[in-house]
């Protein structure tokens, strides 16, 4: 017994814009735009696919550390894409979410994030999650904290109720582009049982194929939650014959 055709949840780690600009002699930042083109394919062809919930990490808690022209370019891309893009994207039935410490962004940003929230609260053909400034380390801190501010016991039911995904199941599907084999501080809670793909394609080369290969992979798995492989049958046998 395998899993549903299709992913509830996908997570995306967007890795490979600057090696994407890099063999094209281009500065990084083209790649970072040629990254937002790709960003907006990919969420079409999810809800082409029947995907609910697209998650995908644009600027961690470390990227900070880049240099600073990268940084700033980043934070007016950040912007400009936003402004130009809500509008069909509000068309497009597509909840925006930004999940991250809003602490630390600048107030263009900030009003960004809010306008491209508010304008698209109504929709539920597909969230989409923009990890911004987010950290896997940094959300468990800020979940705990809270319970404690609240006088709550830290418990992992209570956790799930203030981590920044609150608002969703937990992937199911991870896929990191980029070809590097690590999870760089992302869904560390929220992936404790996601299936994982990997591709050496840089994510400005991530296309629909791509996406149906790592659809297919997933499809193919057993998710087995600490169980057997024979419990996982009996009871998937059991819900199919009552
Ligand atoms: C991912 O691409 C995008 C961000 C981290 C903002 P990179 O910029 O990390 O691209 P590479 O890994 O240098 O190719
Ligand atoms: C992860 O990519 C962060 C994003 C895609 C936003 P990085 O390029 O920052 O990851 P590392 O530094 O190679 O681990
Ligand atoms: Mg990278």
């Amino acid at each position: 017994m395998t899993n549903d055709p299709v992913p509830h949840h996908v997570a995306i780690v967007m890795d490979g814009n600057g090696r994407w600009a890099n063999k094209r002699f281009l500065p990084r930042i083209a790649g970072h735009k040629q990254g937002v083109d790709s960003l907006k394919r990919c969420a079409r062809a999810c809800d082409a696919r029947g995907i609910r919930v697209l998650t995908v990490f644009a600027f961690s808690s470390e990227n900070w550390q880049r240099p600073v022209e990268e940084v700033s370019g980043l934070m007016d891309l950040f912007a400009f894409a936003l402004g130009r893009e809500v509008p069909q994207l509000k068309a497009d039935g597509v909840q925006l979410r930004f999940v991250g410490d809003r602490l630390g962004l600048s107030v263009r940003v900030l009003r960004g994030i809010e306008e491209a929230e508010a304008a698209t609260a109504a929709n539920t053909r597909l969230i989409l999650n923009v990890c911004f400034n987010y950290g896997g380390r940094w959300d468990i801190v800020q979940a705990a904290a809270r319970l404690v501010q609240q006088g709550l016991a830290v418990t992992e039911a209570g956790m799930s109720q203030v981590l920044a995904l609150a608002h969703v199941p937990d992937p199911d599907l991870v896929i990191r582009t980029g070809g590097e084999l690590r999870i760089s501080n992302f869904l560390l809670w929220q992936s404790a049982y996601s299936e994982f793909f990997f591709t050496d394609l840089l994510w400005p080369d991530f296309d629909e194929a791509a996406l149906d290969l790592a659809i297919a992979s997933y499809t193919g798995r057993q998710r087995r939650f600490g169980k057997t492989a024979d419990q996982v049958e009996f009871h998937a046998n059991q819900s199919h014959s009552s």
